[in-house]
């Protein structure tokens, strides 16, 4: 058996579609929806992220503001920036790019957006209102996860979701997400004995853990759904997953890229929580 490849660009290219259309009507109502996009330091991979999330904004007809500080910018700096952009009526939504340097306090930083600004969903009412249920922007990564399996009719309720990896931005937050449709969930992490007992057993598996190609056939149940939300190098410098796709490919019903697959939806669904923050502010 050979797995179904799950096709993120597809994916996120039609829901971009929608947003492109969304902005226009919103647009002739007169708002224009804004994302400011601060970026502290020179991390290339951050900066290449953040120049992707400004051409794809700016492609859907939105503005996007790209704040770039060096590395040696205080908190402080950055706080009053923060507070300047929650003021800002022109800003429906606010991005700090992570990781940010040593010197300033992340938690912080995240706490000083305002919640109706939180386009990313980590602050700690967004993900409040995540675990309860209630309306909240939802983190990007596990959001467009969900609108994966959804788009391919892979139903979570009563399967057994494996999450690996237990980051505050993709491991816990789809963990939950997948809860509340009904999912039995379990979290493994670096401390977890015998991995693959548990990975296994999973339906649904969700590899999050940053090493490359580190989930092999040995780790997945037969017609699984496996998604890679790795973003790694491998020993030829070629980007690859956090699975094994060549290997997995075999085994697993559903598979996606690296890259092509959950990459794209990450900022599909970025470009959706910033128009959702936009359309917001007209009720
Ligand atoms: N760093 C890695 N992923 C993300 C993300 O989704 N949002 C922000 N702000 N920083 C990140």
């Amino acid at each position: 058996m050979t797995a179904i490849t799950i096709d993120g660009k597809a994916v996120s290219q039609k829901i971009k579609e929608q947003v492109e259309e969304r902005v226009k009507s919103l647009k002739e109502q007169g708002v224009a929806p804004g994302l400011a996009v601060v970026l502290v330091g020179e991390n290339s991979a951050s900066l290449t992220y953040v120049k992707n999330k400004k051409k794809t904004c700016e492609a859907l007809g939105m503005r996007s503001d790209l704040h770039q500080y060096p590395e040696d910018l205080s908190e402080e700096e950055l706080l009053a920036k923060i507070e300047e952009l929650n003021n800002d009526p022109e800003i429906h939504g606010i991005l700090v790019q992570l990781p940010l340097p040593e010197h300033i306090d992340e938690f912080k930083v995240i706490l000083a957006i305002d919640p109706s600004k939180d386009v990313d969903g980590f602050h700690p009412i967004s993900v409040g209102n995540m675990v309860i249920g209630k309306e909240a922007f939802l983190p990007c990564t596990p959001h467009g996860i969900m609108k994966l399996l959804e788009h391919y009719g892979i139903d979570p309720a009563g399967k057994h979701a494996v999450v690996v990896g237990r980051s505050n931005i993709v491991g816990k937050p789809v963990g939950q997400l997948l809860l509340q449709k009904d999912a039995t969930v379990t979290f493994c992490h670096s401390k977890t004995q015998d991995l693959a007992s548990y990975t296994r057993q999973a339906d649904i598996l969700i590899a999050a853990i940053g090493r490359a190609k580190f989930i092999g056939a040995d780790h997945v149940k037969p017609g699984a759904a496996v998604i890679d939300v790795g973003m790694n190098r491998d020993e030829n410098g070629k980007l690859c997953g956090d699975v094994d796709f060549a290997a997995v490919q075999e085994t697993a019903g559903y598979l996606t890229p690296v890259p092509g697959g959950v990459g794209p939806m990450t900022i599909a669904m970025l470009m959706e929580n910033t128009l959702h923050s936009a359309e917001n502010g007209l009720q």
